[in-house]
Protein backbone atom coordinates (compact mmCIF):
# COMPACT_ATOMS: atom_id res chain seq x y z
CA UNK A 1 0.00 0.00 0.00
CA UNK A 2 1.64 3.74 -1.39
CA UNK A 3 1.15 6.62 0.98
CA UNK A 4 -1.05 8.78 -0.31
CA UNK A 5 1.67 11.49 -0.06
CA UNK A 6 0.33 14.76 -1.43
CA UNK A 7 -3.08 14.30 1.18
CA UNK A 8 -0.59 13.76 3.58
CA UNK A 9 1.37 16.56 3.52
CA UNK A 10 -1.53 18.53 3.59
CA UNK A 11 -2.73 16.41 6.98
CA UNK A 12 0.74 17.31 8.29
CA UNK A 13 0.70 20.74 7.62
CA UNK A 14 -2.08 21.39 9.51
CA UNK A 15 -0.95 19.20 12.71
CA UNK A 16 1.83 21.43 12.65
CA UNK A 17 -0.30 24.72 12.58
CA UNK A 18 -2.31 23.04 15.28
CA UNK A 19 0.68 22.84 17.42
CA UNK A 20 1.51 26.32 17.37
CA UNK A 21 -1.80 26.55 20.18
CA UNK A 22 0.18 27.10 23.45
CA UNK A 23 -2.33 27.29 26.09
CA UNK A 24 -6.18 25.55 26.31
CA UNK A 25 -8.62 27.22 23.57
CA UNK A 26 -12.54 27.00 23.06
CA UNK A 27 -13.89 25.50 20.58
CA UNK A 28 -17.94 25.81 19.58
CA UNK A 29 -18.96 22.38 17.58
CA UNK A 30 -22.87 21.71 16.51
CA UNK A 31 -23.78 24.75 19.21
CA UNK A 32 -22.12 23.68 22.23
CA UNK A 33 -18.60 24.86 23.49
CA UNK A 34 -15.45 22.91 24.12
CA UNK A 35 -12.05 23.02 25.57
CA UNK A 36 -9.06 22.03 23.69
CA UNK A 37 -5.76 21.43 25.04
CA UNK A 38 -2.74 22.07 23.19
CA UNK A 39 -0.92 18.41 22.11
CA UNK A 40 -4.36 16.91 21.35
CA UNK A 41 -6.22 16.21 17.77
CA UNK A 42 -8.07 19.53 17.41
CA UNK A 43 -11.59 20.27 15.53
CA UNK A 44 -10.69 23.93 15.07
CA UNK A 45 -8.13 22.29 12.42
CA UNK A 46 -9.25 19.08 11.29
CA UNK A 47 -13.19 19.11 10.25
CA UNK A 48 -14.32 15.47 10.51
CA UNK A 49 -15.07 15.42 14.56
CA UNK A 50 -18.31 17.55 13.51
CA UNK A 51 -19.28 15.83 10.76
CA UNK A 52 -18.99 12.42 13.10
CA UNK A 53 -20.66 14.04 16.55
CA UNK A 54 -23.31 15.07 14.10
CA UNK A 55 -23.77 11.74 12.41
CA UNK A 56 -23.17 9.78 15.08
CA UNK A 57 -25.97 6.94 15.40
CA UNK A 58 -26.50 6.56 18.75
CA UNK A 59 -29.78 4.82 20.25
CA UNK A 60 -31.02 6.03 23.68
CA UNK A 61 -29.87 3.26 26.48
CA UNK A 62 -26.76 2.24 24.16
CA UNK A 63 -23.54 1.41 25.87
CA UNK A 64 -21.01 3.67 24.20
CA UNK A 65 -17.03 3.26 23.99
CA UNK A 66 -14.95 5.63 21.91
CA UNK A 67 -11.45 4.56 20.96
CA UNK A 68 -9.52 7.94 21.15
CA UNK A 69 -11.36 10.08 22.59
CA UNK A 70 -9.52 13.17 21.91
CA UNK A 71 -11.26 16.12 23.01
CA UNK A 72 -13.82 13.81 23.86
CA UNK A 73 -16.57 15.80 21.82
CA UNK A 74 -18.04 12.97 20.24
CA UNK A 75 -18.38 11.25 23.71
CA UNK A 76 -19.68 14.15 24.97
CA UNK A 77 -22.18 13.80 21.83
CA UNK A 78 -23.09 10.35 22.34
CA UNK A 79 -24.28 11.21 25.94
CA UNK A 80 -26.44 14.03 24.78
CA UNK A 81 -28.00 11.47 21.93
CA UNK A 82 -29.02 9.16 24.94
CA UNK A 83 -26.41 6.79 25.81
CA UNK A 84 -26.25 5.44 28.90
CA UNK A 85 -23.02 4.58 29.66
CA UNK A 86 -19.80 6.25 28.10
CA UNK A 87 -16.46 4.91 28.41
CA UNK A 88 -13.85 7.03 26.54
CA UNK A 89 -10.22 5.63 25.79
CA UNK A 90 -7.12 7.61 24.49
CA UNK A 91 -3.40 6.51 24.13
CA UNK A 92 -2.46 10.75 24.63
CA UNK A 93 -2.73 11.30 27.94
CA UNK A 94 -2.98 15.13 27.04
CA UNK A 95 -6.50 13.74 25.16
CA UNK A 96 -7.48 12.30 28.80
CA UNK A 97 -7.61 15.51 30.95
CA UNK A 98 -8.98 17.01 27.97
CA UNK A 99 -12.18 14.88 27.91
CA UNK A 100 -12.06 15.17 32.02
CA UNK A 101 -12.61 18.83 31.47
CA UNK A 102 -15.05 18.62 28.90
CA UNK A 103 -17.22 15.86 30.68
CA UNK A 104 -17.16 18.88 33.55
CA UNK A 105 -18.12 21.61 31.37
CA UNK A 106 -20.80 19.82 30.19
CA UNK A 107 -22.11 18.35 33.55
CA UNK A 108 -22.34 15.12 32.37
CA UNK A 109 -23.62 13.21 35.26
CA UNK A 110 -24.21 9.57 33.89
CA UNK A 111 -21.67 6.83 33.76
CA UNK A 112 -19.01 7.91 31.90
CA UNK A 113 -15.60 6.70 32.50
CA UNK A 114 -11.95 7.84 31.13
CA UNK A 115 -8.87 5.45 30.83
CA UNK A 116 -5.84 6.08 29.26
CA UNK A 117 -4.42 3.32 27.41
CA UNK A 118 -3.90 1.49 23.88
CA UNK A 119 -7.00 0.76 21.98
CA UNK A 120 -8.78 -2.00 24.38
CA UNK A 121 -6.26 -2.46 26.72
CA UNK A 122 -7.74 -1.01 29.76
CA UNK A 123 -10.99 -2.81 29.61
CA UNK A 124 -11.67 -6.13 31.52
CA UNK A 125 -14.71 -7.73 30.83
CA UNK A 126 -16.88 -4.94 29.78
CA UNK A 127 -19.37 -5.15 26.45
CA UNK A 128 -20.89 -2.25 24.44
CA UNK A 129 -23.56 -1.61 22.36
CA UNK A 130 -21.67 0.52 19.74
CA UNK A 131 -17.63 1.05 19.93
CA UNK A 132 -16.28 4.10 17.84
CA UNK A 133 -13.30 5.15 16.57
CA UNK A 134 -12.90 8.09 14.28
CA UNK A 135 -9.28 6.35 13.65
CA UNK A 136 -5.99 7.70 12.47
CA UNK A 137 -6.97 7.52 8.89
CA UNK A 138 -3.78 8.09 7.30
CA UNK A 139 -1.34 5.00 6.05
CA UNK A 140 2.35 5.35 7.07
CA UNK A 141 5.08 3.20 6.78
CA UNK A 142 7.31 5.84 9.07
CA UNK A 143 7.81 4.50 12.81
CA UNK A 144 8.57 6.70 15.66
CA UNK A 145 5.85 8.75 15.33
CA UNK A 146 4.76 11.38 18.32
CA UNK A 147 1.64 11.11 20.20
CA UNK A 148 0.55 13.56 18.62
CA UNK A 149 1.31 12.10 14.78
CA UNK A 150 -0.87 8.94 16.31
CA UNK A 151 -4.24 10.92 16.45
CA UNK A 152 -3.84 11.23 12.29
CA UNK A 153 -0.84 8.42 11.42
CA UNK A 154 -1.10 4.84 11.76
CA UNK A 155 2.03 2.81 11.34
CA UNK A 156 1.14 -0.02 8.51
CA UNK A 157 -2.64 0.43 9.68
CA UNK A 158 -1.20 -1.48 12.66
CA UNK A 159 -3.51 0.03 15.26
CA UNK A 160 -6.68 -0.14 12.89
CA UNK A 161 -6.23 -3.41 12.57
CA UNK A 162 -5.75 -4.56 16.15
CA UNK A 163 -8.81 -2.39 16.81
CA UNK A 164 -10.61 -5.00 14.29
CA UNK A 165 -9.32 -8.37 15.03
CA UNK A 166 -9.94 -7.52 19.18
CA UNK A 167 -12.94 -5.81 18.90
CA UNK A 168 -15.62 -8.71 18.95
CA UNK A 169 -14.58 -9.25 22.23
CA UNK A 170 -15.95 -6.00 23.74
CA UNK A 171 -19.29 -6.05 21.50
CA UNK A 172 -22.39 -7.19 22.91
CA UNK A 173 -24.81 -9.55 20.93
CA UNK A 174 -26.52 -7.30 17.72
CA UNK A 175 -23.55 -4.70 18.84
CA UNK A 176 -21.80 -2.49 16.11
CA UNK A 177 -18.59 -1.08 15.31
CA UNK A 178 -19.11 2.67 14.08
CA UNK A 179 -15.23 3.76 12.49
CA UNK A 180 -15.03 7.57 11.40
CA UNK A 181 -12.83 7.31 8.16
CA UNK A 182 -11.66 9.55 4.98
CA UNK A 183 -11.24 7.48 1.49
CA UNK A 184 -9.02 10.25 0.35
CA UNK A 185 -6.71 10.54 3.16
CA UNK A 186 -6.87 6.71 4.02
CA UNK A 187 -7.43 3.44 1.85
CA UNK A 188 -10.69 2.32 1.96
CA UNK A 189 -9.92 -0.69 0.17
CA UNK A 190 -7.71 -2.24 3.14
CA UNK A 191 -9.92 -1.32 5.65
CA UNK A 192 -12.76 -3.43 4.29
CA UNK A 193 -10.68 -6.24 3.46
CA UNK A 194 -9.58 -5.60 7.08
CA UNK A 195 -13.47 -6.21 8.37
CA UNK A 196 -14.39 -8.51 5.86
CA UNK A 197 -11.59 -10.64 6.88
CA UNK A 198 -12.18 -10.73 10.76
CA UNK A 199 -16.26 -11.52 9.35
CA UNK A 200 -17.52 -8.21 9.30
CA UNK A 201 -20.43 -6.79 7.20
CA UNK A 202 -20.29 -2.86 6.11
CA UNK A 203 -22.39 -0.14 5.30
CA UNK A 204 -21.41 3.40 4.55
CA UNK A 205 -24.06 5.48 7.09
CA UNK A 206 -23.12 8.89 5.65
CA UNK A 207 -19.96 10.27 2.98
CA UNK A 208 -19.42 14.45 3.08
CA UNK A 209 -17.19 16.37 1.00
CA UNK A 210 -15.25 18.89 3.19
CA UNK A 211 -12.23 21.29 2.67
CA UNK A 212 -8.99 20.69 4.88
CA UNK A 213 -5.76 21.37 2.90
CA UNK A 214 -7.62 19.54 0.00
CA UNK A 215 -11.22 18.74 -0.51
CA UNK A 216 -11.39 15.71 1.42
CA UNK A 217 -14.31 13.14 1.69
CA UNK A 218 -15.34 11.07 5.30
CA UNK A 219 -17.08 8.12 5.92
CA UNK A 220 -19.28 7.30 8.38
CA UNK A 221 -19.06 3.15 8.34
CA UNK A 222 -21.05 0.58 10.66
CA UNK A 223 -19.30 -2.80 10.73
CA UNK A 224 -21.73 -5.53 11.98
CA UNK A 225 -20.51 -9.55 12.66
CA UNK A 226 -21.99 -11.77 10.42
C1 LIG B 1 -8.47 11.21 14.47
S1 LIG B 1 -8.17 11.43 16.17
C2 LIG B 1 -9.86 11.53 16.75
C3 LIG B 1 -10.02 12.29 18.07
C4 LIG B 1 -11.48 12.52 18.48
N1 LIG B 1 -12.20 11.28 18.60
C5 LIG B 1 -12.16 13.39 17.45
O1 LIG B 1 -12.86 12.85 16.58
O2 LIG B 1 -11.94 14.60 17.51
C6 LIG B 1 -7.65 9.81 16.68
C7 LIG B 1 -7.47 9.64 18.17
O3 LIG B 1 -7.03 8.28 18.40
C8 LIG B 1 -6.03 8.29 19.41
N2 LIG B 1 -5.23 7.07 19.23
C9 LIG B 1 -4.31 6.80 18.28
N3 LIG B 1 -3.81 5.56 18.42
C10 LIG B 1 -4.43 5.03 19.52
C11 LIG B 1 -4.33 3.77 20.19
N4 LIG B 1 -3.50 2.82 19.75
N5 LIG B 1 -5.11 3.56 21.27
C12 LIG B 1 -5.95 4.53 21.73
N6 LIG B 1 -6.07 5.75 21.14
C13 LIG B 1 -5.33 5.99 20.04
C14 LIG B 1 -5.26 9.57 19.17
O4 LIG B 1 -4.52 9.97 20.30
C15 LIG B 1 -6.41 10.54 18.79
O5 LIG B 1 -6.92 11.17 19.92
Amino acid sequence: MKEKKKYLEGTGKILRESMKEKVKYKVVILGKEFVVYPNVFSPKYFKDTEFFAKCLPIKKGDEFLEIGCGTGIISVFASAKGASTITAIDINPAAIKNTKENIRLHNIKNNFKVLKGDIFKPLKDHKFTVIFWNTPFGFTTKNNLTVLEKAVFDENYKSTRDFIKQAWKYLKKNGRLVIGFSSTLGHLTELRKILIENGYTIKILKQTLSKEAYNVKFELIEARLK
